[in-house]
């Protein structure tokens, strides 16, 4: 088989940079480990910011998304038992969209599919080739046979365990990684959200989230160890640690059944360059960002907006200008992101051998985001999203 771009990974880096492709004229070819069931029913990210909801909308992929999803002008921070909203509309005239990446997925992949487009579901045994020549391969196993996909670039949208950036050869990247010492205790819940907008909270047990998917089904996060074991966490005891974390006086957190539960861990990693001869990264294959942003899938579509207009330069002038700089212009959004994840996560966490000091430290900062129109407004404009960078 024979394609212009050949993307590994069907989840919304692949996918989103298939259809913008497609809006191209640039002809691609998804190859995904796993079945199409399985891709869409991973519960993962829930925010989408406005530039990621506007980039569906133009590729025609956003009826259901504007129809269904939950558009939120703020978020409330609570600490010491009060709450605080930060007002993303009138700090910045922008808000964010709540809906499942699960959705999105489907959408993407429905459409990708009714338009033509070809994704392998269940590839086994991938691996890329040739990666520095003019003609890279990606090499899988479907229903027992091999099969060869011959490209002219191979995007690289195969997330964080995937086999894209290990094929790179040793001493090209260079890594930049943060662990930290907790994780997310998650749980999609059949109760109607007990907010309107997100509450992110610091107290003294540790964060807690909450966050929705409809106006019927919650999802809630909690601060936790990165390896919990979640026999030790009956539903009950997850209700009263959110109802701990959560609360603030004359408010009451509505509980149902607990659909599904995970446990996440918590890391920062970028490496850099997001490219290899004509294999290019793109999403968390390229770096994850710890959760509290909300940044990774957004981030996820910004590289891809990038790449799309860089393989576009290319196949309407032979032009390698913008591809060559593909990575360096990826890479200044993703480092904003970096440190913005990273700041929310170190305000809101509790640390394990922290002092007195540390969290009196992280309660001034609240009180000074919450306070001050500068402060609230640098959160505001982060959350939503920054504006796209011109190239
Ligand atoms: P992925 O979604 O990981 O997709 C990679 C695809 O490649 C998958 O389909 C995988 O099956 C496939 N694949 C892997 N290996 C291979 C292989 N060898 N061959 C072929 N295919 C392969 N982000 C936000 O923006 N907002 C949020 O609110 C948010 N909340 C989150 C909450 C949680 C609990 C978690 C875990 C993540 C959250 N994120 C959030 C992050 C977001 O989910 C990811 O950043 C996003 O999924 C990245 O998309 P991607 O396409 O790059 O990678
Ligand atoms: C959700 C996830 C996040 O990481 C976040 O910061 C906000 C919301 C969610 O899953 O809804």
């Amino acid at each position: 088989m024979r394609t212009q771009v050949g993307i590994v990974g069907a989840g919304p880096a692949g996918l989103i940079l298939s259809h913008l492709l497609w809006q191209q004229g640039i002809d691609s070819i998804i190859i995904e480990k796993y079945s199409r069931q399985h891709v869409q029913e991973r519960v993962r990210a829930g925010v989408l910011e406005q530039g990621t909801v506007e980039m569906l909308a133009g590729l025609g992929l956003a009826d259901r998304l504007l129809r269904e999803g939950l558009v939120h002008c703020g978020i409330e921070m609570s600490f010491l038992g009060r709450r605080h909203r930060i007002d993303f509309k009138e700090l910045t005239g922008r808000g964010i969209t709540v809906y499942g990446q699960n959705e999105v997925v489907k959408d993407l992949t429905n459409a990708r599919l009714a338009r033509g487009g070809e994704i392998v579901f269940e590839a086994e045994e991938v691996s890329v080739a040739d990666l520095d020549s003019r003609t890279p391969r990606i090499n899988y196993r479907k229903a027992g046979e091999h099969a060869e996909l011959i490209c002219d670039f191979i995007a690289g949208c195969d997330g964080f365990h995937g086999i894209c950036r290990p094929s790179i050869p040793a001493g090209v990247l260079n890594f930049y990684e943060r662990e930290y010492p907790f994780g997310w205790l998650g749980i999609l819940a059949e109760a109607p959200p007990s907010s309107h907008e997100l509450i992110y909270s610091n107290h003294e047990r540790g964060f807690a989230l909450l966050s929705m998917r409809s106006p019927k089904i919650s999802r809630l996060y909690l601060q936790c160890e990165p390896e919990e074991d979640l026999e030790q966490w009956p539903d009950e005891r997850i209700w009263e640690e959110l109802d701990t974390r959560l609360s603030v006086e004359g408010w009451k957190l509505t509980r149902g059944a607990v659909l599904q539960k995970g446990v996440t861990g918590m890391r920062s990693f970028v490496v850099e360059p997001m490219q290899f001869g004509r294999l290019f990264l793109a999403g968390d294959a390229a770096h994850i960002v710890p959760p509290t942003g909300a940044k990774g899938l957004n981030l996820a579509a910004a590289d891809v907006r990038v790449l799309a207009h860089a393989l576009t330069e290319h196949y309407e002038s032979d032009s390698m200008s913008l591809l060559d700089r593909y990575s360096q212009i990826a890479l200044r959004r993703v480092w904003k992101a970096q440190r913005f994840s990273w700041w929310m996560t170190s305000m809101l966490h509790r640390f394990h051998g922290e002092n007195s000091f540390d969290h009196r430290r992280q309660l001034a900062e609240l009180d000074y985001v919450t306070s001050s129109r500068a402060a609230a407004q640098s959160l505001a404009e982060n959350y939503v999203g920054l504006p796209f960078d011109p190239y």
